[in-house]
């Protein structure tokens, strides 16, 4: 399948420090691709710059052909629709209701959308992830569990092509952890392209079609299906044996 989204000798530093170093990577349209490895190594870093919302310092990322950094304000626009991301720690924002932060993104990008309609989506998404508590409450009043599902809501409000999920299931009961696994399996079942970070061996195996090990701020390794499938293989990155 063609590239969707490119990092093209991509680095990162901020405050005199490298944190990313020369990566390239292709990710297919339609492919699920795990980025794992140690704590610190990068991959908070990689997934945002893959989304645009960090800038590399060195080389460039490309959407459809197109550098980010040189989009157009509308073309910048289309690809944030495009793409939704769920963040590690949720980032919600904290002096907005529930029923606010789900609002925003079709406020933004469906600005002729009703306010009745705007209320439809936010309940039928909540429905979705499974989301019981009620909508006039700030992020602060949830558990991190459940802020993780309004993380998940708010990133599938705008019915997004692509996903980037950080550490998606940490803080989530189990139940609620497999209907989240279910709707991104659901997703990548419609063509979606999906990437995200976990250090969880069965979610990686479930679903990845790639599995790009990053270390020390580097691409260590490109693990395809097969080596994804060996526990061997996979367990050996994920337990952080990766500067051998
Ligand atoms: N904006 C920044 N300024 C300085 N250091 C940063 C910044 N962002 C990340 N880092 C550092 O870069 C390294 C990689 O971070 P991160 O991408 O979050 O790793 P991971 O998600 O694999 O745990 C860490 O040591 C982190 O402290
Ligand atoms: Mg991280």
């Amino acid at each position: 399948m063609a590239g969707l989204l490119e990092l093209k000798n991509a680095g990162f530093s901020a405050q005199n420090q490298e944190i990313i170093r020369n990566i390239s990577w292709v990710y297919a349209e339609g492919k699920t691709t795990a980025l794992v490895g140690p704590s610190g190594g990068g991959k908070s870093t990689v997934l945002k710059l893959s989304a645009g919302l960090l800038v590399p310092t060195q080389g460039e990322v490309n959407f459809r052909g197109k550098s980010i950094s040189q989009m157009s304000r509308r073309e910048n626009l289309e690809f944030r629709k495009e793409g939704a991301v769920v963040f590690q720690d949720s980032a919600l924002w904290a002096n907005q209701t529930i029923q606010q932060i789900l609002e925003l993104p079709l406020q933004v990008h469906f600005p002729e959308m009703s306010p009745r309609d705007r209320t439809a989506r936010v309940r039928e998404v909540l429905h979705t992830v499974g989301y019981r508590k009620e909508t006039g409450i700030r992020p602060a009043m949830l558990s991190m569990g459940e802020q993780k599902l309004v993380a998940f809501a708010r990133a599938l409000m705008c019915r997004p092509g692509i996903l980037f999920l950080d550490e998606w299931t940490e803080s989530l009961d189990d139940r609620s952890a497999r209907r989240l696994v279910e709707l991104v399996r659901t997703h990548k079942l419609q063509g979606h392209t999906i990437i995200f970070v976990s250090h969880d061996l069965h979610i990686i195996q479930d679903l990845a079609d790639y599995a790009l090990v990053i270390s020390g701020g580097e691409l260590h390794t490109a693990l395809t299906d097969s080596q994804i499938e060996s526990d061997a293989t996979i367990g050996r990155f994920l337990e952080q044996e990766v500067d051998t």
